[in-house]
């Protein structure tokens, strides 16, 4: 059997991972800026997530919702503590997807209204309604295009005159628009979007499937913005590489039975390895690191010359060069062995590591790409410059 070609993959096999490195089956060693999709939050192969994961497997890996489970419970605990949306309500999944499909859903049955709005450039997966609100007609077939979305750019008056019909059920947003490249949507316009919605009946939905989980330097990144969500998608880096999905749904939002379901959803090894990621993050210390080496590492950033600009919060960073990126990233891979990402802005990097990134880490990186674009300019493989 073949796997269906949807992925161009890297000419890398990796056989061993740890804290911030990835080894390949020759035992080279690279530095991971990437995370595999900023998934990897808490670093590869953490010695509690292990252990944490190995123990309930001893125990019970499995049972459906049908039945009370009490890792199911310390991790709504847990989460409800750090993320400071306590009063929230927890719906598990098992991937961000299935959290975005799951968030319109509840929006329209909470409104009993079928209209949405999304913005451009946005992100929220695969599935067919999250590809509704996904603005990339490269990634939806005709199945995926609903005439019930409207794309906006983030302009308060544009959102108001789509509101004002007051048939709009939720207003969808990234926390931060990851795979566009870095954007992070100002302050102000959050907090009116939150007023407008409130005076329209719409549901404010933030999707933080990738700038979540302390990745922005706070637990959510619209909290930078002080600004509260109705509902909240989470995903990638909230077990670190275990797959499941949550929605945080606001209190004056009532669940009935058969609203929404999952066969795997909430299991107890995904809540183990979903709890286990929590007890680091808060024991490391990983959210307040990721906001210290973010801003170390950002500020060397805009400091090389051929890098247009830097955007980002935390470790959930951009840099934006005024060629595209691909000898870049080849070079810091082939030569260096450190792995980045793309974004849809070709001239965009993505770099998305772990959170327990050290400042000795970042500065390796800068160096290497330093060294890069010297090789670049000597080659005059692209053009360098601002
Ligand atoms: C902002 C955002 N939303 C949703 C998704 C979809 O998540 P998943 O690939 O787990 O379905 C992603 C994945 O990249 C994402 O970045």
């Amino acid at each position: 059997m073949k796997l269906f070609k949807v992925y161009p993959q890297l000419d890398l096999e990796l056989t061993k991972a740890q804290g911030c490195y990835v080894y390949d089956k020759s035992g080279n060693q690279y530095l991971d800026l990437y995370g595999g999709h900023a998934v990897i939050s808490v670093g590869h192969t953490h010695p509690h997530y292990v252990k944490r994961i190995k123990e309930q497997l001893d125990q019970i890996a499995y049972y459906s919702n049908a039945v009370i489970n009490p890792v199911q419970i310390n991790l709504l605990e847990k989460l409800g503590q750090i993320s400071g949306y306590n009063a929230y309500q927890l719906f598990l999944c098992n991937s961000g997807a299935e959290a975005i499909e799951n968030a319109l859903k509840i929006a329209s049955f909470h409104t009993q209204k079928d209209k949405l709005i999304a913005f451009n450039r946005s992100f929220h997966g695969r599935t067919s309604r999250a590809l509704s609100v996904t603005d990339n007609d490269k990634y939806r077939s005709m199945l995926d295009k609903y005439s019930n979305v409207q794309f906006l750019s983030m302009d308060l008056e544009l959102v108001e005159v789509a509101l004002k019909n007051k048939d709009v059920c939720a207003v969808l947003i990234e926390g931060i628009q990851g795979l566009a490249g870095i954007y992070i949507p100002e302050t102000n316009f959050l907090l009116e979007l939150k007023a407008l919605c409130e005076k329209y009946g719409a549901l404010l939905i933030i999707d933080e499937i990738q700038s979540g989980y302390g990745r922005s330097g706070k637990f959510f990144a619209h909290q930078h913005a002080g600004v509260q969500a109705d509902i909240i998608t989470v995903a990638k880096g909230m077990a670190n590489g275990f797959p499941i999905g949550g929605v945080l749904i606001s209190p004056e939002i009532e669940g009935w039975f058969g609203m929404s379901g999952s066969t795997f959803g909430g299991n107890h090894l995904a809540c183990v390895a979903a709890l286990a990621t929590l007890e680091i993050i808060e024991n490391e210390n990983l959210i307040e690191n990721a906001q210290v080496v973010g801003n170390y590492l950002m500020d060397k950033l805009k400091n090389i010359p051929e890098v247009k600009e830097v955007r980002g919060a935390g470790l959930m960073i951009g840099m934006e060069f005024n060629f595209a990126i691909t000898d870049v990233r080849k070079i810091l891979m082939n030569e260096y062995h450190i792995l980045t990402g793309m974004s849809a802005n070709p001239n965009t990097l993505r770099l998305l590591p772990p959170l327990s990134l050290n400042k000795q880490q970042a500065d390796e990186f800068v160096d290497k790409v330093l060294i890069s674009l010297e090789k670049i300019k000597k080659n005059e493989a692209v053009p360098v410059g601002k």
